[in-house]
């Protein structure tokens, strides 16, 4: 009875402010509350790789949440991430990447408008990933959704593809970076995870080459990719711990060699970095098949295309199948790439370029008996 009434004299007391309400003109002004998901928060799938202090490094490394009734999203962004902001991709609900300038501080992702129409109840998958071309910098702080949202676990996808390699493969010059890439356009055909550890400038042999301190021979058991280098916040490089590439790969993808060849790294060289290399591949994925891209090269204005280390592939491949070794494979890029699918002053692949080549890998893994799911 006592309850019943003072509820009673709250609402009146209520009422009364709103009766009153251009004194009190504040309150409806108030935010809403929300709900905020710490970057600790188990139900944030990462993917890629990411260092202690939740900042991310290497193309298109990020974070997939699942979310039940969605109705806003923020994004605070730690003070690691680039000034005054790197491009981030976003993907709302299966919705194609969007860019997003992700800045330190919070950042507003806009939903689509088709989301309000779309069974809230399902849940919606985000996904977001430092997609820039010169560096792939985020610091997650934490994300703010509507307070009524409910965060339920991701599944990842059963097919991961691991991809190695340089500028041809890290979204180098692409408006909207690594997830314009073939590489990122291969996963999403198959509906698959990505990790992409790829440098642009970078050898597979360990030397200097085109800013980079390091090959990837030695970079890609790092946490770090070779900005670190010139990064004054995080200026080291520390292991990757691969187990946490969960799941695993599936697929691994190598494609590599141009910047040796521009560094004047020998045939015997090569043939020996790139051997011993596999070697150490094969023991971080036992049971994998191994994809080897041959170079499309460098196509030039008189309508030839100037290859490097022609041969070679095969050769380190079939050594490779001589030890054993059987599930390793050899795509043969020979002709993917022409005057026509490159930018003239970099010899690298436009945005067409890059979709050629993913339909061009696309069609040799349905070959080779890998069929992506229906769109
Ligand atoms: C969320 O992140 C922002 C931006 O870094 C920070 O200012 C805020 O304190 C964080 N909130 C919580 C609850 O951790
Ligand atoms: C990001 O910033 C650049 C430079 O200020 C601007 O041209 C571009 O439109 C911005 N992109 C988005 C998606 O806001
Ligand atoms: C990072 O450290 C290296 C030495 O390991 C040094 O040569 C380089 O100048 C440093 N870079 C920055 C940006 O501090």
């Amino acid at each position: 009875m006592m309850l019943a009434i003072s509820r009673i004299a709250t609402g009146a007391i209520l009422l009364a402010i709103s009766l009153t309400s251009s004194v009190f003109a504040v309150a409806s002004h108030a935010p809403p509350a929300t709900l905020t998901v710490k970057n600790n928060h188990p139900l944030i799938y990462y993917h890629g790789r990411w260092d202690s202090d939740v900042g991310t490094w290497w193309p298109g490394s990020g974070f997939k949440i699942k979310v039940k009734n969605l109705k806003s999203l923020t994004l605070n962004l730690g003070p690691k991430t680039p000034y005054p902001f790197n491009t981030l991709g976003v993907s709302i609900g299966d919705s194609e990447f969007f860019p997003i300038n992700g800045s330190a501080g919070a950042n507003t992702i806009p939903l689509p408008a088709s989301l309000a129409k779309a069974s809230r109840d399902q849940g919606t998958t985000v996904r977001i990933n430092a997609a820039g071309w010169q560096t792939y910098r985020m610091q997650l702080d934490n994300i703010t959704l509507n307070s009524d949202a409910l965060l339920v676990p991701y599944t990842p996808s059963k097919t991961v593809f691991q991809i190695i390699g340089d500028s041809f493969s890290s979204g180098y010059l692409m408006p909207f970076g690594a997830d314009q890439s073939w590489p990122f356009l291969v996963g999403e055909a198959f509906k698959a995870e990505h990790r992409i550890t790829a440098q642009a400038g970078a050898a597979l042999t360990d030397i200097v080459s085109y800013g980079n301190a390091h090959g990837l021979s030695y970079q890609f058991f790092k946490t770090e990719d070779t900005g670190y280098y010139y990064t004054t916040d995080h200026n080291y490089t520390t292991p990757w711990n691969f187990a946490r590439d969960q799941p695993p790969p599936t697929h691994v993808v190598i494609h590599i060699g141009a910047n040796d060849a521009a560094q004047g790294v020998s045939n015997d060289q090569f043939v020996q970095v790139y051997s011993d290399f596999l070697v150490r591949i094969r023991k971080l994925y036992p049971h994998q098949p191994i994809f080897m891209f041959t170079p499309w090269g460098w196509p030039s204005s008189d309508g030839n295309v100037y290859y490097y280390y022609q041969g070679l592939y095969q050769q380190i491949l079939d050594a490779r199948v001589a030890t054993g070794d059987k599930n390793i494979f050899l795509v043969d890029t020979t002709g993917w790439i022409t005057w026509d699918d490159v930018f003239p002053d970099s010899l690298h692949p436009t945005v067409a370029g890059q979709a050629k080549v993913a339909n061009n890998f696309l069609a040799f893994l349905k070959d080779w008996g890998m069929v992506p799911p229906p769109a």
